[in-house]
């Protein structure tokens, strides 16, 4: 939640190492993966059609948000970037020709996306 309360809350005494520039941009992800959580709950929970098409196209413009994140992780530390490649590698491994194709343009809402509900039982 937010802290505005605290007029002091953003001043801040320093500037980051880049291990603790590493570790805000982890954050940074984080905060981003729950904003998208949180949109698309809003975005199940009602039925308002103009509130699902505002909150569904923002809840999208975090998840871009994400990969530039992802995307400056990988250059902060190329180490990382080594390892989340591994487990992409593994991933493709385990499922070789069974991986579903993804098509970016593809809407998130389509009924054929697989959803973690639909995935339960698999
Ligand atoms: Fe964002």
């Amino acid at each position: 939640m937010p802290a505005f309360a605290n007029p002091f809350q953003g001043n801040v005494e320093r500037k980051m190492t880049k291990e603790e520039l590493i570790q805000a941009v982890r954050l940074n992800i984080a905060g981003e993966l729950e904003a998208i959580y949180v949109y698309d709950a809003h975005v199940q929970a009602t039925d308002n059609e103009y509130a699902k098409k505002v909150i569904a196209d923002i809840r999208d413009e975090e998840k871009a948000h994400v990969g530039e994140l992802m995307t400056l992780l990988k250059i902060l530390d190329p180490q990382e970037a080594v390892s989340f490649a591994s487990g992409e590698a593994e991933v493709e491994e385990l499922l070789g020709a069974a991986k579903p194709s993804v098509s970016a343009d593809q809407p998130s809402s389509a009924p054929s996306a697989p959803t973690v509900g639909s995935l339960v039982n698999e």
